[in-house]
């Protein structure tokens, strides 16, 4: 038994001082800790030796057993930091601290995305439109399918003007007269800042920027929906990207759906980024809701179509590695001027 021990002590630690990611030190441990571990095995088959041999290898087991998990705790703390500053240096086109260079003027980064965005889609087809922030109760809600006293609502508290008119809450607002001034068919996308009544953080603000498309047309389906996303987000990110569907909630399409793109930061393999999901969320989307197109004036044994509402700020924050949200509303010159070389 006693070179059993050795033997396991052995391998513990040469696996132990190459191991390169958490999810491969969960496996370490569960290999040598878990319920069927080697050390755990070891502590169970110790009730067939004697007494005498008991003592002493039961002084060494749990010896091991203690090392074992000492190691582990202390290489957990290793590879979190490993992986936070692999998440940092990967954003490296973003430093807050860079001295301001005030020689030339810059692009604000949600620019900068929502450009390069506008470019992809036009290039596919759909037109890019422009709507009021300050819109009535009926097109950001009542025309969405989401009535008065809707709990959907409560989401989406924002602030109200005196004339019952109300800051947009989201891009969806324009869908309505979008759908009335085209008809179908129609491709559009429409960018805009939306508001919210929000307690601020780092992930959080009153104030960002969304970009809603919609496509609709003869025969439009999920698979349309996938193709367009896929395209986009490959080419916003310049490499393949994988995305995958979720069911979700939203009155105004139906099937809704979660989209979630591959991890950039660790490839889909698991890091805190992803909080060890390999996928991250991006953007919620659907089959536009029967009734939607209705109210959009459509004619709904004819036409389907899809719409997606992509989080331009949430683009802008991981294309250049923004941890805090409130830096891009700043004017912060520090932070904003270093994205000028567009
Ligand atoms: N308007 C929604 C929001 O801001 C996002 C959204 C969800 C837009 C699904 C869509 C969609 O076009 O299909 O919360």
């Amino acid at each position: 038994m006693q070179e059993k021990i050795l033997k396991i002590k052995e391998e513990f630690e040469s696996l132990i001082n190459t191991v390169e990611n958490s999810e491969a030190l969960e496996q370490i441990r569960i290999n040598f800790l878990g319920k069927k571990g080697q050390v755990t095995d070891l502590l169970k088959n110790l009730k067939n030796a004697s007494n005498d041999e008991k003592k002493v290898l039961g002084k060494e087991i749990n010896l091991l057993k203690r090392h074992v998990e000492e190691q582990i705790a202390s290489t957990v703390e290793k590879i979190k930091k490993a992986e936070e500053e692999k998440l940092v240096n990967s954003a490296t086109k973003y430093d807050v601290s860079l001295p301001v260079d005030f020689s030339q003027g810059s692009f604000h980064p949600i620019t900068l995305v929502q450009r390069e965005v506008e470019e992809i889609f036009y290039t596919m087809g759909f037109t890019i439109e422009d709507f009021p922030e300050v819109v009535d109760d009926y097109n950001c809600f009542e025309a969405l399918n989401i009535p008065k006293h809707h709990p959907a609502r409560d989401m989406q508290d924002t602030y109200y003007l005196e004339n019952g008119q109300l800051l947009k809450t989201h891009t969806s607002a324009a869908q309505n007269s979008i759908m009335r001034k085209y008809g179908a068919p129609l491709r559009a996308i429409f960018p805009s800042r939306c508001f919210r009544n929000e307690s601020t953080d780092a992930c959080h603000e009153n104030t960002f920027f969304q970009m809603e498309g919609i496509m609709i047309d003869e025969n439009i389906s999920i698979s349309n929906l996938i193709y367009f996303m896929k395209t986009m987000l490959s080419e916003v990110f310049h490499k393949d990207i994988n995305v995958r569907l979720r069911p979700g909630f939203f009155p105004f399409v139906e099937p809704g759906f979660e989209l979630d793109i591959s991890c950039l930061i660790c490839g889909g393999e698991g890091c805190p980024s992803c909080k060890n999901s390999g996928w991250l969320e991006l953007c919620p989307c659907g089959m536009i809701h029967p009734n939607v197109l209705k109210y959009g004036g459509i004619d709904t044994d004819k036409y389907t179509g899809f719409a997606f509402g992509l989080g331009l700020t949430r683009l802008a924050m991981m294309k250049y590695g923004i941890k805090d949200i409130r830096d891009l509303n700043s004017g912060n010159l520090k932070s904003l001027s270093q994205f000028k070389n567009k």
